[in-house]
């Protein structure tokens, strides 16, 4: 039997998923998930690196089943998936160690998340440990021997590095590791209901895959729009205008679309009708969620059965993935030299006292 090829990606455990995550990266999940054998982290020691107070940590529960019930909802077969928790496997750490020493300070340096990172996080130094995000994220990528890796474009980058990591372990120790391909969203990113550049939970500009009907309506409504256009007769702008950019992400009635930014452009329509068919859009898109999330949380445990479950196995192929590692770099021949030096020396001890 030939093994599926494999799938890893996920997120940091720090709240609720949000359409952002949608586009940038679940979207790409979804459309994979059969194709490939599929593994998501929930990716706690990730979040350390800008989140580590203890109040942080007491959260790391209660959000990875945030993670797991949200993309579980948006379509994610649990029969196809193993979500697992980074921190409860140490043998991740073992890569990260192993990896640091494949990729230099200046090339990480260069990564411009990392800084973003630090700057959202109010750190005005960089911490060694977010300089090495890039490379924990190989570990986590390599550790399950990925082939596919889909990412929004913030992570780009890490995957880059991670390829990197990849070619310079094989060629330095044998070929150990496939060459993860980085799959990219089809789309720009997404920016955030108040034009800013992304959906940000820090910021709050984001519209939840759990938020009701009346949520979404409310976050719609307040909706950055083109700001030139104070009445509904002067003609407003299309392109770049969040409003529109959500309809043609999300809403299914093309016809629809087309038809209000014609309006729009001609200054016959006005701003609270082209919201009200995105709220009722976003939520045409968002109803089969819900269904699938009322199931869901009517199977009481699933969630914590499919983290635990999916750790479980998960650890088991990281070990083995750490035997391999250790044997190709040769760590597993140094210390096996020294424990039979060491046997035959207590043999010979044992030898002579016996006399
Ligand atoms: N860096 C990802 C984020 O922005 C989370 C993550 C950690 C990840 N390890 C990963 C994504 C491995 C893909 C593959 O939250």
């Amino acid at each position: 039997m030939t093994e599926r090829r494999r799938m890893l990606t996920g997120d940091r455990p720090t709240g609720k998923m949000h359409l952002g995550h949608y586009v940038g990266s679940i979207a790409n999940r979804i459309r994979l998930q059969q194709q490939y054998e599929s593994f998501f982290i929930i990716a706690d020691l990730h979040m350390l690196t800008t989140a580590n107070t203890v109040e942080d940590i007491a959260k790391i529960a209660e959000n990875a089943r945030h993670l797991v019930l949200d993309t579980l909802s948006a379509g994610i077969d649990p029969d196809n998936a193993t979500y697992y928790l980074q921190s409860a496997i140490p043998e991740i750490c073992e890569l990260n160690t192993l990896f640091q020493n494949l990729v230099t300070v200046p090339r990480l340096e260069r990564v411009p998340s990392l800084k973003d990172m630090a700057k959202a996080s109010y750190k005005d130094e960089m911490p060694y440990g977010l300089l090495g995000y890039p490379v924990l994220q190989a570990a986590d990528i390599m550790c399950v021997r990925s082939h596919v890796c889909p990412v929004g474009k913030d992570n780009a980058a890490h995957v880059e590095i991670t390829r990197e990591i990849a070619r310079r372990f094989n060629h330095l120790y044998g070929e150990v590791f496939p060459v993860v391909e980085l799959i990219k969203a089809d789309v720009p990113t997404l920016m955030g209901t108040d034009g800013q550049a992304k959906m940000s939970k820090s910021i709050g500009n984001v519209i939840n895959l759990s938020d009701s009907p009346a949520q979404v309506r409310k976050h719609v409504m307040g909706m950055y729009t083109d700001p030139n256009r104070v009445r509904a007769d002067i003609p407003g702008t299309v392109e770049g205008n969040p409003v529109f950019v959500y309809h043609q992400t999300f809403n299914d009635d093309k016809a629809q679309v087309e038809d209000l930014e014609q309006r729009y452009r001609a200054g016959k329509v006005g701003d609270v009708e082209v919201k009200e068919k995105l709220a009722e859009a976003i939520n045409r898109f968002l109803e089969p969620m819900r269904e699938r999330r009322a199931k869901y949380e009517e199977s009481s445990g699933l969630v914590d059965q499919l983290i635990v479950e999916g750790t479980e196995r998960t650890r088991k192929e990281v070990q083995a993935t750490v035997f391999a590692v250790r044997k190709a770099m040769g760590l597993t021949a140094a210390y096996n030299q020294i424990r039979r030096k060491a046997e035959r020396a207590a043999k010979k001890t044992a030898g002579t006292t016996a006399h």
